[in-house]
């Protein structure tokens, strides 16, 4: 199985999880890593036939990010924009990502316990992300169940370390279920 992982942190030297994951993930055979601030530079500028022919290669497709105003940060949807074109996801003949996965690996600065109805931040995750899965099947992708890492500030490095391999064996394996809607 060929894994894309697309990286948007703003600043992955400033970056303590978002680094070591895509750090982790560059180093395992079969993945290949993009870091997409690296790649559109200041303007956020992509190329699409160079990345729609690193999608068309890829059978899984990872977008990994820290949780910026509860969404990504703004490099992402500028790689969504200029990247998922009418020809190539969707409309006439855009049917190149039908049947590849999507796997959302995010980590957040809230603790788990806040993001629940009643609590600080009112929605779960799988409600904040509803515009990824909303996508992805607008474009014939299967959603994955994300991987979220939470209070990802913590001091506690170990939760860091432990979630770095969780998340390398989360994202290989191959097989993975689809989230169906009733799981809400
Ligand atoms: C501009 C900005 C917005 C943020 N918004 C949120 C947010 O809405 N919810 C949240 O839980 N954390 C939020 N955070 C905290 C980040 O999610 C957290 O710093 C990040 O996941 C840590 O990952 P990193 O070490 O790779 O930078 C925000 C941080 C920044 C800088």
């Amino acid at each position: 199985m060929n894994i894309l992982v697309l990286t948007a942190h703003p600043d992955l030297s400033s970056s303590t999880a978002n680094r070591k994951w895509f750090e982790a993930l560059s180093d395992v055979e079969g993945i290949v890593t993009r870091d997409l601030t690296a790649v559109g530079g200041a303007e956020m500028r992509f190329n699409p036939s160079v990345e729609q022919a690193l999608l068309e290669q890829a059978d899984r497709i990872v977008m990994q990010f820290p949780f910026y105003w509860y969404s990504s940060p703004p490099v992402l949807k500028a790689w969504i924009d200029q990247v998922l074109l009418s020809g190539f996801a969707y409309g006439h003949g855009g049917d190149k990502l039908q049947g590849k996965e999507l796997l959302l690996a995010v980590s957040t600065g809230g603790p788990a316990e806040s993001f629940q109805a009643g609590a600080f931040n009112r929605f779960t995750m799988n409600e904040f992300l509803t515009p990824f899965e909303q996508t992805s099947l607008m474009v014939g992708m299967n959603y994955l169940p994300p991987f979220v890492l939470h209070s990802a500030m913590s001091r506690d490095k170990s939760k860091l370390e432990a979630s770095t391999s969780e998340l390398i064996s989360y994202v290989t394996s191959p097989r993975l279920k689809q989230r169906s809607r009733q799981a809400y």
